[in-house]
């Protein structure tokens, strides 16, 4: 028993040393990148796995049309497939990790993640280890329903909580298996200014915090209680705090959802959280994520892989809308914020007004280039 107890110990020791190396690598920088002082973006393209790579596509089509004759320079990156990624053994092979590292922002399709079972090893998934390397740590998703008075921004936790050692947890003996929550002040903070300053650059009036405090108490306990410190420097605005289970109940309570304005909370509870409200817009098949940090941004669909639809040759018909809300918020990221707006108002034509080409995910409605062919058509008339 001693023997198996210094050796978790051990491993233990491993962990907290790795967090807190963490800790010091977020202390060093301060600063977000300014993109208006480079001569030219560079946009990386990572298409990823299944139906990644026929989204993406069409989604880098708009870019380029959008941007066309702008300082940017795009940088297809291949490799980032779950043959490669399971070939080299790693969640990003480090020479794609390298070429990533070269761009200013990233626009990535969905990445397989293996689980116990799947023919793939049990590497990390490409998404969070992305999330980690390039310290992404605020997951931006905007969730719009105008007819239902929905309008909702969650900023999520993006780098700890339940994911920090997601991969790394401890199997004590055959019996005991331990997995760690990982909250720091500066993780805490930098979510919570973040969500803050977003309301107050939009105009919002309440920031929302969701954790489960009253039984999580140490890290949501500590994460509330920097929300609530963070708070004070915004005294236009009103922070309440809601538990992730009333929570969950609430946004499908048609009175109240409509008061939740910018949602701040951590990693595990912000998956969950935005999976269930992008399902109120349409699906997790509309809904863009941005993963913001302060060097790299990443802007990707909220959605998995559908290795199905590729199986069953459906691919060519995979809604790319989840991509083209991405590259609104990637747009918009950048700096050039009429561009971003032109393509939301084409994108709330084509999707939910219009609606003159629809995709059903099957040859019953038109293919992702038809319809990527239609928001640009759409963006021509505006
Ligand atoms: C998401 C996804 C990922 C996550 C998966 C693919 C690891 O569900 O971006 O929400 O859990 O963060
Ligand atoms: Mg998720």
């Amino acid at each position: 028993m001693n023997k198996i107890i210094e050796e978790a110990k051990e491993k233990f020791g491993k962990v907290l040393e790795a967090q807190l190396k963490r800790v010091e690598k977020i202390n060093q920088t301060k600063e977000f990148i300014d993109y208006k002082s480079l001569d030219k973006i560079i946009i990386g393209v990572v298409g990823g796995d299944g139906i990644g790579p026929y989204i993406t596509a069409e989604a880098e089509k708009v870019l380029k049309f959008l941007l066309d004759g702008k300082p940017v320079e795009f940088k297809e990156i291949d490799g980032c497939t779950i043959e490669n990624r399971a070939a080299c053994g790693k969640a990003i092979p480090d020479d794609v990790l390298e070429e990533l590292k070269k761009c200013h922002v990233i626009l990535k399709g969905p990445t397989t993640t293996p689980r116990a079972g799947d023919p793939w090893p049990n590497i990390e998934s490409a998404n969070v280890a992305m999330r980690k390397e390039l310290d992404l740590f605020a997951n931006v998703r905007p969730v719009k329903v105008p007819d239902q008075g929905i309008d909702w921004t969650f900023y999520r936790e993006n780098t700890e909580g339940s994911y920090a050692v997601g991969s790394n947890g401890i199997h004590v003996n055959d019996d005991l298996a331990v997995d760690f929550c990982v909250t720091t002040t500066e993780g805490s903070e930098r979510i919570a200014r973040a969500a803050f300053e977003y309301a107050k650059k939009t105009g919002k009036t309440r920031v929302t915090a969701v954790t489960k405090a009253n039984v999580i108490k140490t890290t949501d306990g500590k994460f509330l209680k920097i929300c609530q410190d963070v708070a004070k420097d915004y005294p236009e605005i009103t922070l309440d705090d809601w538990y992730i289970d009333i929570m969950t109940a609430k946004l499908v309570d048609p009175k109240r959802r409509t008061e939740f304005q910018v949602l701040v909370l951590p990693n595990l509870y912000g998956d969950i959280l935005t999976d269930e409200a992008a399902e109120f817009q349409g699906g997790v098949g509309t809904a863009g994520s941005a993963n913001i940090g302060k060097r790299y941004a990443m802007f990707e669909a909220i959605h998995g892989s559908a290795p199905r639809m590729v199986t069953e040759g459906r691919a060519k018909y995979a809604d790319p809308c989840s991509m083209f809300r991405a590259c609104v918020m990637l747009l918009e990221h950048i700096g050039y914020t009429d561009i971003a707006k032109k393509l939301e108002t084409a994108l709330d034509i084509c999707m939910y007004q219009e609606k003159k080409y629809v995709i059903t995910g099957r040859d019953t409605g038109v293919t992702g280039a038809e319809f990527s062919q239609y928001v640009m058509d759409t963006i021509k008339s505006l």
